[in-house]
């Protein structure tokens, strides 16, 4: 059973250090804030992959070998905006295959599709809403065309080492032999153009972050006083690690009604809140190789900041 976010909430915060999952981040009102944030000139990485996405599309297709019809399942879509542009790109090319995106959100599908019925009305969608792994599971049992399997935006980053591991074997176990997946890695790089991103001067990841104790108070029935929280966030270069906390400007006592409890806050005391991991180009094959997969070519934007890196099943 899934745990509730009540559950999550109580069982972060007793801990010691105290943490919450990123996957809260993403209410409607968060879901807004991500977007500023990708807007923002100190957050390369929308940049970087959209660079990808322009202009290394057709060799990405070269390298999966496809020369029949095949899905481009892509997890987790978003808005698409990166995603157009690669899908644009072969089209150009009369290349045949159907786009199969895949998210949790309902709202998020049809606002996806909307888009991409006005500036792609000659795509072949098979939309879908649901689990990742479910999903997959099922178009694959259905069709026996080969599938590129899209984990694009660094979303991989949020997750530390041996999930990452986990949740691309689990991709794996629902992949056929032919299909490649193609997974988005931001680089290690410049320390201060990695902290800038998630330290921006305006206060927008700032906000991004507060915005879940908002949710806590709002879902939960919280009494955290945002004025009496602040937020930390560091890059350390030996590991590629960007964590980002909220921490506690005073001593004091948290009452959640959901979960029947109470929660102390020292002064200065932290909750983890995000890992943002950046990844060296060894570091990306070990990963892969450690989930089973054979490693094929990295895609990188032409400042060397990002890599979509291609994968066979093996
Ligand atoms: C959506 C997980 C890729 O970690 O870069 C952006 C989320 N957090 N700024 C990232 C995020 C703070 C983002 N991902």
């Amino acid at each position: 059973m899934e745990k509730t976010f009540a559950q999550e909430v109580e069982e972060g915060l007793s801990a010691s250090p105290k943490f919450l999952s990123s996957k809260y981040h993403y209410d409607d009102e968060g879901s807004r804030i991500f977007q500023e944030i990708m807007a923002m000139p100190e957050y390369y990485l929308t940049n970087c992959e959209l660079d990808i996405m322009k202009n290394r599309a057709l060799e990405i297709y070269g390298a999966t070998g496809f020369n029949t019809h095949f899905n481009i399942i892509e997890l987790g879509a978003g808005d698409g905006a990166k995603t157009k542009e690669f899908l644009q790109n072969l089209l150009v090319e009369n290349i045949d295959f159907t786009y199969v995106p895949i998210d949790i959100s309902k709202e998020a599908i049809d606002i996806l599709v909307k888009t991409m019925n006005q500036s792609l009305p000659n795509l072949k969608m098979n939309p879908q809403v649901g689990d990742y792994f479910e999903v997959m599971g099922k178009i694959e049992a259905k069709e026996n065309c080969p599938n590129l399997v899209l984990f694009l935006g660094s979303n991989i980053g949020n997750f530390k080492s041996e999930w990452a591991v986990d949740l691309l074997q689990h991709m794996n176990e629902h992949m056929q032999s032919a299909d490649k997946l193609l997974v988005g890695f931001d680089l290690m790089k410049n320390p201060n153009l990695i902290r800038n991103a998630y330290n921006d001067s305006q206060g927008i990841t700032a906000r991004f972050n507060m915005n879940v104790l908002t949710r806590i108070n709002r879902e939960l029935s919280g009494d955290f006083n945002l004025d009496t929280f602040d937020f930390y966030s560091f890059y350390n270069p030996e590991n590629g690690d960007v964590k980002s906390y909220i921490y506690s400007l005073i001593e004091q006592d948290i009452s959640i009604k959901e979960t029947e409890k109470s929660f102390h806050f020292e002064k200065d005391e932290c909750i983890w809140m995000e890992l943002s991991k950046k990844y060296s180009l060894d570091g990306i094959e070990k990963l892969g190789a450690d989930a089973g997969f054979q490693f094929k070519e990295h895609f990188l934007d032409s400042k060397g900041y990002f890599s979509d890196s291609l994968f066979t099943k093996g």
